[in-house]
């Protein structure tokens, strides 16, 4: 369970993130969504421990995320990063193996467990036949697809994804929501950044309107998906109406309102 209770987070003498309150029981899977620069990406790292708040505080099943350490904190949140630059030539199932790091002791190897969970979670990825490639020479896509197989590997009750489709063609994007779906169905905490609000009506139970470092709408699709709030968060008139084949709400942009 996330709890964001009163929370502020500056960076570098900006002030990013106001008074954002956000919860997201077990269970669920919440979409993150709004303008580029309203704080999404800010708001999941502060969640992932990577940004200390300046004021408020983020819960993980009742305890502050801020005073605990790395290696037990990985344990129990799960962050893929929106920048999926790797450094090092590693493999794509060496990455997928590291996100079992958490869970062993200092010095310790993994164990066949371990490398049991690290294939199960490229085989949920369709990632299992990049396995002996080096991630310097997959696609953004093929390389999005590895960094989510190495967070499920984590086995974290909390998944937090930071755009996790936006380099993904249309058949990967339906895979990796129907896998982040089924992983809040299995009682995971599932938080995911969206630009796409049609998939984000459609994949998430609520949505949460991130605009200007604000909580500005919180709730279902229906009551976030408002021509009102629409207009307030992204400057643009909007059609709002349920899709006829899904019958999830889609949302037409209008060029002049
Ligand atoms: N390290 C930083 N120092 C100062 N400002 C930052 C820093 N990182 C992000 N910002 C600013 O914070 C705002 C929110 O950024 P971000 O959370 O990345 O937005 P989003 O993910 O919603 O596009 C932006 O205006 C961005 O320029
Ligand atoms: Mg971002």
């Amino acid at each position: 369970m996330i709890a964001v209770d009163g929370l502020h987070v500056d960076l570098d003498g900006n002030a990013v993130l106001h008074d954002v309150e956000l919860a997201v029981p077990p269970g669920r899977i919440v979409g993150l969504v709004g303008p580029n620069g309203a704080g999404k990406s800010t708001l999941l790292r502060t969640i992932a421990g990577l940004h200390r708040p300046s004021r408020g505080r983020v819960l993980l099943a009742g305890r502050p995320v801020h005073a605990r350490k790395p290696q037990e904190l990985a344990r129990d949140v799960a962050y893929l990063p929106q920048d999926i630059a790797l450094p090092f030539p590693f493999t794509a199932y060496q990455v997928t193996l590291m996100g079992r790091h958490p869970h062993l002791g200092r010095f310790a190897r993994e164990s066949a467990a371990d490398h049991r969970t690290a294939q199960r979670a490229m085989a949920a990825t369709g990632t299992a036949h990049l396995a002996g490639r080096s991630v310097a020479t997959l696609s953004g896509g093929e390389r999005q697809l590895v960094l989510l197989a190495k967070a499920l590997a984590q086995d974290a009750p909390v998944l937090l994804a930071d755009e996790p489709v936006s380099a993904l063609d249309l058949r990967h994007q339906l895979d990796v929501l129907r896998l982040l779906r089924g992983c809040a169905g299995a009682g995971r905490t599932v938080l995911v950044v969206l630009h796409d609000l049609n998939l984000a009506a459609r994949y998430c139970t609520e949505l949460a309107l991130l605009s200007g470092g604000r909580v500005i709408a919180c709730g279902p699709p229906a009551t976030v998906l408002t021509p009102d709030h629409l207009a307030t968060a992204y400057g643009v008139g909007a059609v709002v109406r349920p899709d006829d084949v899904t019958g999830s709400l889609t949302v037409t942009a209008l060029e002049n309102p």
